[in-house]
């Protein structure tokens, strides 16, 4: 099995009366998902893509190879939902590529930087963005098409691939003005499900990641996560997540063992909080990347408020490892470590501290990824979509829209002087 989720050691804490209450509670809220009668059911295209044929998406596989075997940068303008999958999967699967992300932020010193390396090198553009309005995707597309134009004339126009609605917005009448490359979101996926949509898998496949890997773990994901059986993990992990918010548990920190999958928490932050936050409910879903946080926030984790519990996630197999040598002089007295692999101790790593948030009554529960690969990735991120849609039902609110998120930027519109904001 590829993605294992250990719970063992919450069960124990939780009284049977509790699974009693919510296991049945979170197989209802599974047959509202898929008998899509529940709340938000106009959003439930995300369900469909890990069935997506590879052949369906010759286009994209066009493109995406276009752009890996040009060797340029891809410079990927997105936020939230428009760039979080994508990173994610690349960041962890290949740390060094030709993909840079950018317009998730309103940050004058990344755009220099990133100004400075496209003046210097060739380069792709892939703008997404759903609504097509957002502000800081649209301000960082236009700074960079603007460089585009100077840089490549009327060539530019071959090297901007707009990813964004079918019939609305200001990106989509841009694109059809200029005659850029276009793809298109479908209308019933939301920013954050849209990984498996052109959203993430242009910027997947233009990295050179393998894209039948991908939505083999999608559907591996999606296989296991709509059965009703003691396996499901989705199932599992709602259930053990919605007892753990009863009793008072807030926060959720998912702890990751690696710290080359930490956008796998980012994306994973903005899954749960916009799915689950509202009307006054929700878990606060925080992140920290071990060995290293365990020297900031391990004090926190293992002493202070009593209202957090701890997901981790561990690699259990490394293709890539390194092993501690032997030391004739033992000065730094490491030689009872040598010969042993790095990834030996940081398993050791994990297991002692899980014992120690557990003595310190932190609940926690683990993901096992098998080995870091595409299948496995995808597997969990599934896995995870319908664990937070569960997770959303039993709580009684729509997973899939984000009425919160319009608040700041009404705001900050008023403050720019922004013409038409009331
Ligand atoms: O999940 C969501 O819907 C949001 O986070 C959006 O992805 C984000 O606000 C970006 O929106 P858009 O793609 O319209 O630019």
């Amino acid at each position: 099995m590829s993605i294992k989720y250990d719970d063992s050691h919450l069960i124990p804490i939780f009284r049977q009366k509790d699974l009693n209450n919510f296991r049945p509670k979170t197989v209802e809220s599974l047959n509202l998902l898929i008998n899509r009668n529940g709340a938000g059911n106009d959003f439930l295209g995300w369900l469909d893509l890990p069935n997506q044929k590879i052949n369906e998406l010759s286009d994209l596989l066009e493109v995406g190879n276009e752009i890996k075997n040009s060797n340029d940068l891809l410079v990927c303008i997105g936020i939230g939902g428009s760039y979080l999958g994508a990173k994610a999967v690349i960041s962890s699967l290949m740390p060094n590529n030709n993909i840079r992300f950018i317009g998730n932020h309103l940050s004058p010193l990344e755009l220099s930087h990133l100004l400075k390396e496209l003046k210097e090198k060739d380069f792709y553009v892939n703008v997404i963005s759903k609504s097509g309005t957002t502000t800081e995707p649209g301000i960082a597309f236009r700074i960079i098409r603007e460089l585009a134009e100077k840089k490549y004339g009327k060539k530019s126009k071959d090297r901007i691939i707009v990813t964004t609605d079918a019939e609305k917005g200001a990106l989509k009448k841009l694109a059809d003005q200029k005659r850029y490359r276009k793809f298109v979101i479908p209308d019933n996926v939301g920013g954050r499900f849209s990984v498996l949509t052109p959203v993430g898998l242009l910027p997947i496949v233009a990295a050179g990641l393998n894209l039948k890997s991908i939505l083999k773990g999608a559907k591996i994901g999606l296989e296991k996560s709509i059965v009703d059986n003691e396996e499901n993990i989705a199932i599992k992990y709602a259930c053990n997540r919605s007892i753990l918010y009863s009793k008072k548990k807030k926060i959720e920190i998912l702890a990751s063992m690696e710290p080359q999958i930490h956008y796998i928490a980012e994306w994973w932050k903005q899954l749960y909080g916009e799915s689950e936050g509202k009307e006054g409910n929700g878990i606060f879903p925080a992140s920290v990347d071990f060995t290293t946080d365990l020297h900031s926030l391990g004090q926190l984790i293992q002493d202070g408020e009593r209202n957090i519990f701890e997901t981790f996630i561990v690699i259990d197999n490394y293709s890539n490892d390194i092993q501690i040598p032997y030391d004739n002089e033992n000065i730094d007295g490491l030689n009872y470590l040598s010969g042993k692999k790095i990834s030996f101790v940081n398993m050791k790593a994990y297991q002692g501290t899980r014992n120690a948030h557990e003595e310190g009554k932190v609940p926690t529960s683990t993901f096992h990824v098998s080995e870091l690969n595409e299948e496995n990735i995808m597997e969990l991120l599934v896995i995870f979509e319908i664990g937070v849609t569960l997770s959303a039902y039993n709580l009684g609110v729509n997973p899939f829209n984000q009425p919160g998120v319009e608040a700041y930027k009404n705001n900050m519109f008023k403050l720019l002087g922004k013409p038409d904001i009331t």
